[in-house]
């Protein structure tokens, strides 16, 4: 618990946070916080957009019957996330059902969303990786065996954004993190394991690659 506790705090003071053994009760607490590291003015990955969305989803009474908190969370998420952290038991990557989205496999889905073009289909050969930037969204497009497939830009360790490598990797610029195109976790040298990329719902609709987004 304290090191959960000092790692939140070194990542949210901008400090390079101190290694501890993490458990997987504390995924959610370090992706949230990675998120709101993330979103700050002048982070590599401004995702402002998306944090304002997060206030708002976790601030929906539904939302927080069906995730209560620990009690926990609730102390390791005090001070610089007490404006969220009473529901931070909401994961960020978590499906919410509804709307014509499909979520089945961890594929990270908007509660209220939208599927926004990202490319033409024609643009998106196999074999071929496509960045994009929806506002509350970054990530990358490919088409594997003709199976398109979409996964977050932002890096899983501390938010930073990822560029394609070789054309067929995900690096991040901050820690070398090496990720593949279906987000699995490459290679890195750091001193705890970190979660590969969350996947977006995507399609191809009308001739064009879409992908499942935030609305805000
Ligand atoms: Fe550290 Fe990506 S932010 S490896």
């Amino acid at each position: 618990m304290k090191g959960l506790r000092r790692y939140v705090e070194d990542l949210l003071k901008g400090r390079r946070p101190r290694s501890f053994p993490v458990e997987e009760a504390d995924a959610d607490a370090l992706r949230l916080a990675i998120e709101l590291r993330a979103a700050r003015p002048g982070s590599d990955a401004p995702r402002e957009e998306f944090v304002a969305d997060l206030h708002r989803r976790l601030a929906e009474p539904d939302n927080v019957a069906r995730a209560p908190m620990p009690v926990g969370r609730r102390l390791v998420l005090g001070g610089a996330l007490a404006g969220v952290g009473a529901v931070a038991g909401v994961t960020i990557d978590r499906a919410i059902t509804g709307g014509e989205t499909p979520p089945s496999d961890g594929t990270m889905t908007p509660d209220s969303g939208r599927w926004h073009p990202v490319v033409a289909a024609a643009d998106l050969p196999d074999g071929a990786v496509h960045s994009f930037d929806a506002g509350s969204t970054t990530g990358f497009v490919t088409r594997d065996g003709g199976r398109l497939r979409a996964v977050s830009g932002v890096c899983t360790h501390q938010g930073c954004r990822l560029h394609v490598e070789g054309g067929a990797r995900l690096r991040c610029p901050c820690h070398q993190a090496l990720f593949a195109l279906n987000g699995a976790v490459l290679h890195h040298r750091l001193p705890a394991p970190i979660p590969a990329l969350p996947r977006l719902a995507v399609r191809e609709a009308g001739g064009v690659v879409q992908v499942y987004v935030s609305s805000a």
